[in-house]
């Protein structure tokens, strides 16, 4: 989840280390560090908080003459949030950065404390340094795959030894790491996006594979072989990580919506035979975390009405399952980042049985899209803010023209054709957005009911309001509110009701009126235009299409109610974009 960057090359490392660092704050932001190394020393700076804490201290330092630093932007696994917790971490000659989550850490540490080895954090991190300090004898390259043998879990580690200070090494498993190739300079980070301001060559490492970088060059080695890996240019811009005079990466996300809609329905609408047949599977396991699950929720109905047999469950549940899978299932995968942990570990469990798997995945260089049999990018370019949104939307999108596909429908292609404009003009309705933000952001409990597909979107609209605003924020199955939870319902709350679907449409009217007839205020999402003083109305459009257009006015009033309470939008507490830990 953490964010690392290291660098050797003829320019002094801080500004390439902080500009990477604040392009990689979205993947963690409770403490950061850098370190710098030359001939004499390694100097090492730490802060709790934002970059912007971490820059304003390195301005106070006398920084020494480096060509070589690393860097890393931490959210907290091992250890709370503290400068002795921050990376970068030393012990002896190694000083490292460490992305990912050693699960035998403990282990390991007790035994070098037995060892007489002394620990300063509370990280898993420091004991990685400390076990290739160990092995230390004069070869760091042995000395690295000497200690991964010893880890279990994941990692992306950037690694400097006092002992080499013309040299960098870099290793990683199951954490994503990629090394930059600029002009006799070079980057090694988690992220390209923290490197693009320098340059767009990389190469893509295997696991285990170390890479050995000094001013002459690299080299990539595994189990001490030679390995060669080709050089690719990242077709991801600059573009995609400036604001564009937003105020925030979620609202620009989310206006980007449109004209990304357009692209995917461009390139699909008349080329359906570029997407994967779904036709010839009898089961879909549909398979994701968090928003993603929120997608797959919606593909289920999506795949249930063309007739096939569909279970869907969240990755970390999926991934310890005993499935015995049938004949002719599919998985499909949906992710964003294709980094997430547990998405990875549930598409592994099915590739090794076997089992087709599909990733619908917007990062192409991710582990999802390169290990899945079948992937759909949805190109949404860089999704920066924590919150998905446009991801969202386009993952959904895809399952839509997957279901389409299967079973094809006359009323669907001039509704597909009609949407981005449609959308647009529903985005364009701030005034609108605000006004019903101003009925939530003093509100302790807000509620969204809905049935079926409406409640896949009631989830996506409480998680987002959720994450950001940090109200406290549920969603119901309308019909199941009275069995227990319609108790807390009062005069305080509000309840957003979804109103799409026809088939279940006077049913969650109904139960709209019960929660007002308790004393909630009603805040009506739906397609006709009703009695309710605070209502949304969507224009209506095919079912297979009808979410693309109510989820974004909630991803709307999620960031104008976070707004009003001055909530960091794009980095909310506690979050980071991409769980690469279980
Ligand atoms: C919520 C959100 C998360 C992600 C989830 C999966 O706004 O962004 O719930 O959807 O962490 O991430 P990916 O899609 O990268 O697998």
């Amino acid at each position: 989840m953490c964010g690392i960057i290291g660098y050797l090359g003829p320019k002094h490392p801080k500004d390439v280390l902080l500009s990477g660092l604040k392009n990689l704050e979205y993947r963690g932001y409770d403490s950061s560090g850098i370190a710098l190394m030359n001939d004499e020393s390694i100097q090492i700076i730490k802060s709790v908080g934002k970059i912007s804490e971490l820059e304003e201290k390195i301005k106070n330092e006398k920084l020494i003459n480096s060509n070589i630093g690393i860097a890393h932007t931490r959210w907290a696994t091992h250890g709370k949030p503290s400068e002795i917790n921050a990376h970068p971490h030393s012990s002896g000659h190694i000083t490292l950065v460490h992305n990912g989550i050693i699960e035998n850490a403990i282990e390991i540490k007790n035994k070098l404390i037995k060892e007489n080895i002394h620990f300063n954090s509370d990280t898993d991190s420091e004991v990685i340094a400390s076990l290739i300090n160990k092995y230390y004898n004069g070869n760091m390259e042995e000395a690295i795959n000497k200690s991964i043998k010893e880890l279990k879990g994941s990692y992306a580690l950037l690694i400097m030894c006092d002992n080499e200070p013309n040299k960098l090494y870099a290793i990683r498993c199951e954490s994503p790491l990629i090394l930059g190739v600029g002009n006799k300079e070079y980057y090694v980070t988690s992220d390209i996006g923290a490197i693009l301001n320098y340059t767009n060559k990389y190469v893509l490492l295997g696991a285990n594979e170390l890479v050995t970088i000094d001013k002459n060059g690299y080299k990539i080695t595994k189990d001490n072989k030679k390995i060669v890996r080709e050089i690719n240019i990242s077709n991801i811009s600059n573009e995609d990580i400036s604001l564009h005079g937003y105020e925030h990466y979620m609202m620009k996300e989310i206006m980007e919506e449109p004209v990304l809609v357009n692209n995917l329905i461009k390139k699909y609408a008349n080329h359906l035979e570029l997407l994967p047949d779904l036709k010839k599977y009898k089961h879909i396991h549909i398979v994701g975390c968090g928003s993603a699950f929120y997608v797959g929720m919606i593909g289920k109905n999506f795949f249930e009405e063309d007739g096939i047999d569909v279970s869907i469950d969240v990755a970390s549940e999926y991934r310890y399952r005993n499935i015995k899978y049938e004949k002719s299932t599919l998985v499909i995968l949906i992710s964003q980042s294709g980094e997430t942990a547990d998405t990875i570990a549930a598409m592994r469990m099915a590739n090794s049985k076997g089992i087709d798997t599909l990733a619908i995945v917007n990062t192409e260089t991710s582990t999802i899209a390169r290990e899945s049999t079948y992937k759909v990018l949805i190109e949404a370019g860089k999704e920066i803010a924590v919150a998905t949104t446009k991801a969202y939307i386009l993952q959904v999108l895809i399952l839509s023209l997957l279901s389409y596909k299967i079973k094809p429908d006359s009323n669907y292609m001039n509704d597909l054709l009609s949407l981005p404009q449609l959308l647009k003009v529903q985005l364009d309705k701030t005034g609108f957005h605000k006004k019903m933000a101003d009925k939530v952001y003093r509100k302790k409990d807000v509620f969204f009911i809905g049935r079926r597909i409406d409640y896949a979107i009631a989830l996506e609209g409480s998680l987002k309001l959720k994450e950001i605003s940090y109200i406290h924020s549920e969603a119901y199955q309308a019909g199941e509110l009275k069995h227990g939870t319609i108790s807390l319902i009062d005069n305080k709350t509000v309840v957003f009701g979804i109103v799409t679907d026809e088939v279940t449409h006077d049913k969650t009217l109904s139960n709209l009126e019960e929660v007002i007839a308790r004393g909630a205020t009603p805040i009506y999402i739906g397609t006709d235009k009703l009695k309710y003083k605070n209502q949304i109305i969507i224009p209506k459009i095919h079912k297979k299409l009808q979410p693309l257009l109510v989820v974004p006015s909630l991803q709307l009033i999620a960031y104008y109610v976070a707004y009003k309470k001055g909530c960091s939008i794009d980095k909310p507490r506690n979050l980071a974009k991409s769980v690469t830990v279980e």
